[in-house]
């Protein structure tokens, strides 16, 4: 396989293309993509963007909000199906630590990708809490 990862700038994504591998993977079922403002805004604001790419097509994406010191909020990954289990998840979270090497990873898992995370290694933290808006 011959898939490059790399960091991207949000505002320089093409917010239609995001929004298909989010429909591609799954993610979209749970993510505003036919909100077409709120998803470009969740884009555009995200400021650690890894981005899988295959000859230049967007294959894969981990979408992040980080002070690139203490804490990096990996708010959705995802990977077209038909290129998922192949190592890019892994990959690209790997990458998403390897731009703020000093912050800890935070995430919601989505119900399909509970058993996921642990495998990467991630520990389940018994206090979390939300407050919705
Ligand atoms: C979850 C997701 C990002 C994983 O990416 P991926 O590229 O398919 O996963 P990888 O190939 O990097 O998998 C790495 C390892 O985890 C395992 N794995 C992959 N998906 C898994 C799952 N859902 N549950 C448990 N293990 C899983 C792989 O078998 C692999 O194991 P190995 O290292 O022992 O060989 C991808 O499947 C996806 O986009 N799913 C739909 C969207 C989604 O639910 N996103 C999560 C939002 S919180």
């Amino acid at each position: 396989m011959n898939f490059r990862i790399s960091q991207e700038v949000g505002t320089d994504l093409d917010v239609a293309e995001v929004a298909e591998v989010y429909r591609a993977s799954g993610l979209g079922a749970r993510r505003p993509i036919e909100d077409s403002e709120r998803f470009a805004a969740m884009v555009r604001n995200a400021n650690l963007v890894v981005c899988c790419r295959d000859a230049g097509k967007l294959i894969g994406i981990a979408r992040c909000v980080s002070d690139y010191s203490y804490a990096t909020y990996l708010s959705d990954i995802a990977v077209v199906a038909d290129h998922q289990r192949s190592g890019i998840g892994k990959a690209l979270i790997a990458a998403v630590g390897q731009a703020a090497p000093a912050a800890k990873i935070v995430l919601l898992s989505a119900p399909a990708a509970t058993e996921y995370y642990p495998h990467l290694g991630f520990i389940r933290h018994e206090s979390a809490w939300l407050l919705n808006p």
